[in-house]
């Protein structure tokens, strides 16, 4: 896509960027989206090469991040009542002053932009291409929920109260605009914050809270702790005073939680199935090209992708869209992030039992158009797998395997396909590929799904554009979604102002 691109060329790292056309921070209230790098052009790619380079090294500039360990329940406690006790001071400022920091905020990660994808290639392997427009996400929350705060606070009608302690369980596939939208936005409604990051994300966390310190949210307001995850960690989420939990991460981790704690409000995006339907009215180049991105990309390790093409009438026995898929998929080139031109990255950890056998295992009737290839000693690098002929109900039609697989089914109908599409527990992201307007019409009102994508990919949500969230196993919390006008509101609570008579 092209509707963001950016030269790093101009930014100077010394003081503040010499900003082109983006300026950041926005004037506030007219937000605009930040632009990615356009990696295309020779300054932009000498910017990328001098990270690789640096990734190469093993020069990571970022490595004295700190974070907080806590190792017993009193070091819960104590971080705890530290955080309540910063939180009054905060939630006393007006909003503006709290905007206000988040606007910088927006300009520190900026400013930061190559040593935050340099800390999530080392750290999680996600390559270049992948983290890029994840740091153009984080500025867009810090922007946009700082808007979103200001227009709260000036409601004629309503008097929205912080909640005062959040906890924020972020995951580690987007180990840095996930955590940066969830920590910020109850930040900027008045809460404190403490922050676990995922245990593969660990720096990426901490080095995010040092940007966010330096940006001016005060110290205790934001604590980013490192804890176990045994008795300590529990007693962090089964502590009273944490208000509300804002978790990324798997659907049963969430419903864990809410059985720990049941008067938690809990905000959580999780698990997903997702697929795209391809009809013959699509334009089957385009499809395949966002099949095999939506598939593939930071080795399909997304809630957001497709892991299945659902494909209609004749799109089953058409040659040239699965001869486009296979050129598309087998041509992406795997490698490590450490050289920036690889599109595929390593998978986070060896497959576990289910993603290794979505690697391996065929279901009846199952036939490998790309069989996945591992590539190193290790167990992390693998070509893509395509297979055919899933059948409606079998493992990998209702499995989320959270790795580079993707599987094809065929569906006679549309009407079959959108039974095939909602007939998993999740309802995350939904794609469809025609361009007949009244099938879109059918699609758009029969899909279950929170976010719905037509004749383009179906991951990399943008904010205020594409507010993301789920449905059914996809979610709890269903209707607030990230990025969106109503999410800071499922943070607060909320009360009539008095109106004179
Ligand atoms: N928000 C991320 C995406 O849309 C998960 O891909």
């Amino acid at each position: 896509t092209t509707h963001r691109i950016q030269d790093r060329s101009l930014e100077s790292r010394d003081g503040l960027p010499e900003l082109g056309s983006a300026a950041i921070p926005s004037v506030p209230g007219r937000f605009r989206n930040t632009p990615d790098t356009d990696m295309s052009t020779p300054a932009n790619q000498a910017w990328a090469d001098a990270i690789t380079h640096r990734l190469r090294g093993s020069r990571i500039g970022v490595d004295e991040a700190q974070q907080i360990r806590v190792e017993s329940i009193e070091g819960v406690d104590q971080v705890l009542t530290r955080a309540l006790e910063a939180q009054k001071e905060w939630a006393a400022l007006p909003a503006a002053k709290r905007a206000a920091v988040l606007r910088r905020v927006a300009r520190v990660l900026a400013e930061h932009r190559a040593e935050l994808l340099e800390v999530a290639a080392s750290e999680t392997g996600k390559t270049l291409e992948q983290g890029d427009p994840e740091i153009s996400e984080a500025i867009d929350f810090a922007l946009y929920y700082a808007d979103q705060a200001e227009k709260l606070e000036a409601d004629p009608e309503t008097v929205f109260t912080p909640r005062r302690l959040t906890l924020v369980t972020p995951p580690w596939n987007f180990p840095i605009a996930i955590p940066t939208g969830s920590m910020l936005a109850p930040l900027v409604t008045g809460s404190a914050v403490v922050m676990k990051p995922a245990p593969q994300a660990r720096r990426c966390g901490a080095y995010l809270g040092r940007l966010l310190h330096e940006a001016g949210v005060p110290g205790g307001v934001l604590t980013v702790i490192d804890v176990p995850e045994d008795e300590t960690g529990k007693a962090l989420i089964t502590d009273e005073r944490v208000d509300q939990l804002i978790l990324t991460g798997a659907y049963e981790t969430a419903e864990l939680f809410a059985s720990w704690r049941p008067d938690l409000r809990i905000l959580a995006e999780t698990s997903g199935k997702n697929a795209i339907v391809v009809t013959p009215h699509a334009d089957l180049d385009l499809a395949a090209k966002d099949v095999a991105a939506s598939a593939f990309g930071h080795a399909g390790q997304k809630c957001s992708a497709a892991s299945l093409v659902i494909a209609v009438g004749s799109v089953a026995r058409s040659r040239r869209f699965m001869a486009q898929l296979a050129d598309a998929v087998l041509s992406l080139h795997v490698g490590e992030p450490t050289d920036a031109t690889v599109q595929m990255g390593p998978v986070i950890e060896p497959p576990g039992e289910k993603l290794a056998a979505g690697l391996t295992e065929l279901g009846e009737g199952e036939t490998w158009l790309s069989r996945p290839r591992q590539l190193d000693q290790e167990g992390r690098l693998f070509t893509p797998g395509v297979r055919e002929g899933v059948k409606e109900g079998s493992a990998f039609h209702l499995t989320e395997y959270f790795g580079p697989v993707l599987g094809i089914m065929h569906a006679p109908t549309l009407e079959d396909a959108v039974r095939m599409q909602n007939g998993t527990a999740f309802g995350l992201t939904a794609g469809l590929h025609s361009l007949d307007p009244a099938e879109i019409a059918w699609w758009t009102e029969n899909v279950e799904a929170g976010n719905l994508y037509v004749n383009r990919g179906i991951t990399g949500a943008i904010v205020e554009r594409q507010s993301f969230g789920g449905w059914k196993r996809s979610a709890i919390g269903k209707t607030a979604k990230a990025g969106g006008p109503n999410y800071l509101v499922h943070l607060m609570d909320a009360a009539d102002r008095e109106r004179d008579a």
